[in-house]
């Protein structure tokens, strides 16, 4: 991704030392977050300084190669490094892609700590390859001056680079197709009206921000061609978890007869997991429903209540969109359905 002219990854690691872009602070400043240490690369993941599944991935491995760094100087190697495992899988439930960067690194772990820094690397660099696949397999569905719809952010925020949702939309752009793309806001957290507006505005694509609830009205209205969602674990029957409020965009889509695809890379792919009944749905702190933040019009930051006081609020994260109502997975390996039989055969890639 290039921002400002430079290009950078969302997350890369140098030595010892984890540097990520700083999520929370897009799209106001654009800052760089160093984490010292495995706890620290902990906290940016829960408190969302990085997030979207495949970035949170990397960071996971990345984690994980810290920790195994810092073993090397503690009485018991093994112990310390299974602490360190469990600190890092207890930092958010929902996103497969954590849990199997986790297991790939604490393996190679076993063996040294440099076999786990150059396995977290890989893992890393294989991200943002198969991102980049993703996105040409994306673009051949989209044709000439298509209305494509998202939520949440699932661009080059969410993964080391390219993104999976928005991948397709880059490289359409790149090939000349001139597309229009709705970003969801994405209430309570606002990726889309923050992250995804942010890129498709440094990627000049054509967009406009539309509330979350405006989505099966411009279906109805025939503005939207095709909606393409990432997703933060699929199930072996093809159910997918994504961001709370992708179920109801998938049920209006197919009301409307709009196709809707789901993007995402292997790792997101929960090959044990039976079906979406079996995927642990997040639950947020209800403050980021109550409250909002963001800069007035001289740039001085505020953090403002919405909503009545002394009322509650609930936030689960994520939901589950049943496989009836996708239209396909688009994975660097092609397009497949979301059944058994096309899911099971992706598991050799992995
Ligand atoms: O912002 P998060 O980490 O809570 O959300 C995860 C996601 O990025 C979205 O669900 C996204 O659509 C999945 S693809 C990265």
């Amino acid at each position: 991704m290039k921002v400002n002219g430079k290009h950078y990854r969302t997350i890369w690691m140098e030595g010892h030392r984890v540097k990520m872009i700083h999520q929370n602070k897009l799209p106001f400043a654009f800052e760089i977050f160093e984490s010292d240490d495995h706890l620290q690369t902990c906290h940016a993941i829960k408190t969302m300084i990085v997030r979207g599944a495949g970035a949170i991935g990397a960071a996971a491995g990345f984690a994980m190669a810290q920790a195994c760094l810092e073993a090397q100087n503690q009485t018991d190697y093994q112990q310390y490094i299974r602490k360190a495992k469990a600190a890092v899988e207890a930092t958010r439930p929902t996103a497969q892609n954590l849990f199997y960067a986790v297991k790939e690194v604490f393996e190679a772990g076993m063996q040294s700590a440099e076999s786990a820094v150059i396995r977290a690397k890989e893992l890393a660099a294989a991200n943002a390859e198969e991102m980049r696949k993703i996105g040409e397999t994306g673009n051949q569905l989209i044709q000439q001056r298509m209305n494509i719809a998202t939520h949440c952010n699932a661009g080059w925020l969410a993964f080391v680079d390219y993104g999976s949702a928005l991948a397709p939309v880059f490289e359409a752009k790149r090939s000349g197709k001139e597309v229009f793309v709705y970003a969801d806001e994405t209430r309570p957290r606002n990726q889309g009206a923050r992250l995804t507006a942010w890129e498709l505005h440094q990627e000049n694509v054509p967009h406009a921000i539309i509330p979350d609830n405006a989505n099966a009205w411009l279906m109805s209205q025939g503005k939207i061609d095709m909606m393409i969602t990432g997703a933060d674990r699929i199930a072996a029957n093809g159910d997918v978890a994504n961001k709370i409020g992708t179920l109801e965009k998938a049920i209006a889509a197919k009301e409307y007869g709009i196709p809707f695809y789901v993007a995402a890379p292997l790792s997101t792919f929960d090959f044990d997991c039976e079906s979406g009944n079996d995927i642990i749905i997040e639950n947020r702190s209800d403050e980021e429903v109550l409250w909002q933040e963001g800069p007035d019009k001289e740039g001085s930051f505020h953090r403002i209540r919405m909503a009545n006081p002394g009322s509650n609020a609930l936030n689960p994260a994520f939901d589950v969109t049943p496989a009836k109502y996708i239209t396909g997975l688009i994975t660097a390996h092609g397009v497949v359905s979301p059944t058994h039989a096309d899911i099971r055969q992706l598991k050799e890639f992995l």
